[in-house]
């Protein structure tokens, strides 16, 4: 049954790869956009935002190779209110075979003062705007930016002309998270009695979590009658995020009683594809997120066991086998083989390729020397950072740190740049201060760190230490990530690693910039 005839159903929208991707320090390479485009596609997806085509050469490249990778889902690119963008958009998603430009202006008061725009002179943009896409394809998505501000009169008019002019799915945009579950259902429930032309197109949601309601507030919608849900996996977005699709979606599974909705997605496919999100974003998931986080099914308090021996239904109202959390297994040690970790890395999600399992083999046999059990958090931890150590500039050679009471510490380090190995030796105030000095002594630069985070993998004193590590420099910015049981030698490579990304980012000039504003039109 299609969306059309199914009223119950409920499209899922992922801007994971557009809204996601343009939150600082989350820019994702040409390839992983590519995979993570497979996999929204695989997991049932309706619509893949996959990009905004006219913000630069590498955007555009990815949306085009993603249109004509699509399986089933549609392709669709950001456009502002000009017909540059769209021509550009459309450039880009017509490889698909189901292709949708989606193009926006801001219409509340404050948007509208940015590109100076009287009430009927926005409006006559719009009409020119929807039509000029419309006549390039019959899939066509207008969004009032920041709707939920927009005067209530305003906002009725301009949705009746972008639906005259060809709109087929209507999106409200809560831009800055300012909305209420309760306001956002009565706005699209007032907006379908009230616009004219609204049940024939589809309305759609798309919330930020400035006030931690973005949730709550598109389910609120979906109530209110939207039938399209915008949101990014793990949430992932600028400030506090969109929407998490892992949420929406179990939140309409495993409360359809009151809910009565369904969408197309294979929840089993979730924890997967949250786990490469936030490897290939660098934005790790915080251990108490919903659905995802490393402690959602983990009920460790006594009074819980207890209670989950006697009844798993007691503290648990989802499954997780349903979000694709398999039970945990075995650790693997020093002496397990090849076949052992093929088989471990599969229970986990993971199919690798003869030559990624090679590689994967050496940096577990690495670990295994070190630590006596290596868990599955453990070989999730491997599968997140240091894939792409081979083909880095920089990378440890090594490094050995004296420190203690009564004195400065000090680092010699050795690192391999671009095929030659240089030493440095520095003293810091601490061993990761000095380990950052030499680093920046044999690797000169004027990046900025915005953010040093360490967690521990497992538990015990041999427990690897995962450590993110954020730079800026000259506006781009670049996550850096690497575990190892030396606390110490983590934070270098995922120093190092940040680096890199910022080398690859300087090479390809251009590629990854975001500079383009949303607000130009
Ligand atoms: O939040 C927003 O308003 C957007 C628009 C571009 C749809 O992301
Ligand atoms: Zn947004």
């Amino acid at each position: 049954m299609t969306q059309a005839t199914d009223k119950s159903r409920v499209l899922i929208f992922d801007t994971t790869l557009r809204d996601g991707e343009q939150s600082p320090g989350a820019t994702m390479t040409h390839d992983e956009k590519l995979e993570i485009a497979e996999m929204l596609d695989d997991m049932g997806v309706d619509i893949i935002e996959a990009g905004f085509p006219i913000a630069s050469e590498g955007d555009f490249n990815a949306v085009s190779e993603i249109a004509k990778r699509s399986k089933n889902a549609v392709i669709c690119g950001l456009a502002r209110a000009n017909f540059k963008d769209i021509d550009r958009s459309f450039e880009a998603v017509k490889h698909a075979a189901q292709p949708r430009i989606h193009t926006f202006i801001g219409t509340s008061e404050l948007h509208r003062a940015i590109p100076n725009l009287t009430m009927d002179e926005m409006a006559d943009k719009i009409h020119e705007t929807v039509t000029h896409a419309r006549n390039l394809t019959d899939n066509v998505q207008w969004s009032p930016m920041d709707a939920t501000r927009t005067e209530w009169d305003y906002l009725c008019r301009v949705i009746e002309i972008a639906i005259k002019a060809g709109a087929t799915t209507i999106n409200i945009p809560d831009t800055v998270g300012y909305t209420a579950p309760m306001e956002s259902a009565d706005l699209i429930k007032r907006l379908i009695a009230t616009v004219p032309g609204a049940d024939d197109i589809i309305f759609a949601t798309h919330c930020h979590n400035d006030l931690g309601m973005a949730t709550a507030n598109s389910l609120a919608a979906v109530a209110g009658g939207a039938r399209q849900v915008e949101c990014t996996i793990n949430g992932l977005g600028e400030r506090a995020g969109n929407t998490a699709l892992e949420e929406v979606v179990m939140a309409l599974k495993t409360r359809h009683d009151i809910m009565p909705w369904h969408t197309g997605i294979d929840t089993t496919k979730i924890m997967n594809i949250s786990r490469r999100v936030a490897t290939v974003s660098g934005f790790a998931v915080q251990f108490n997120k919903a659905i995802v986080g490393k402690n959602a099914f983990a009920h460790e308090s006594g009074i819980h066991q207890d209670g989950m021996l006697k009844n798993r239904e007691n503290f648990e109202i989802m499954l997780p086998e349903d979000v694709g959390l398999a039970g945990t297994s075995l650790p693997l040690g020093k002496h397990s083989g090849r076949a052992a970790l093929r088989d471990k890395l599969e229970h986990l999600g993971f199919e690798l390729g003869d030559n990624q399992l090679k590689d994967v083999f050496v940096r577990f046999k690495d670990l295994a020397d070190r630590k006596k059990e290596v868990f599955d958090d453990d070989i999730l931890a491997l599968m997140r950072v240091g894939a792409d150590a081979e083909s880095a500039r920089l990378k440890l050679v090594t490094l050995r740190v004296a420190c203690g009471t009564g004195g400065p510490a000090e680092a010699t380090l050795v690192m391999d740049i671009d095929g030659a190995e240089k030493t440095a030796i520095e003293k810091g105030d601490g061993p990761v201060d000095a380990s950052f000095k030499a680093i920046r002594k044999l690797h000169p630069n004027t990046a900025r760190l915005q953010l040093y985070q360490v967690s521990a993998v497992t538990e015990g004193t041999d427990a690897q230490a995962t450590v993110s590590v954020r730079l800026e420099e000259d506006g781009n910015i670049a996550t850096g990530e690497s575990a190892d049981t030396d606390t110490v030698v983590a934070s270098a490579k995922a120093y190092i690693h940040a680096l890199n990304r910022l080398l690859t980012r300087r090479g390809k000039t251009g590629e990854d910039e975001k500079e383009i504003s949303y607000t130009d039109h």
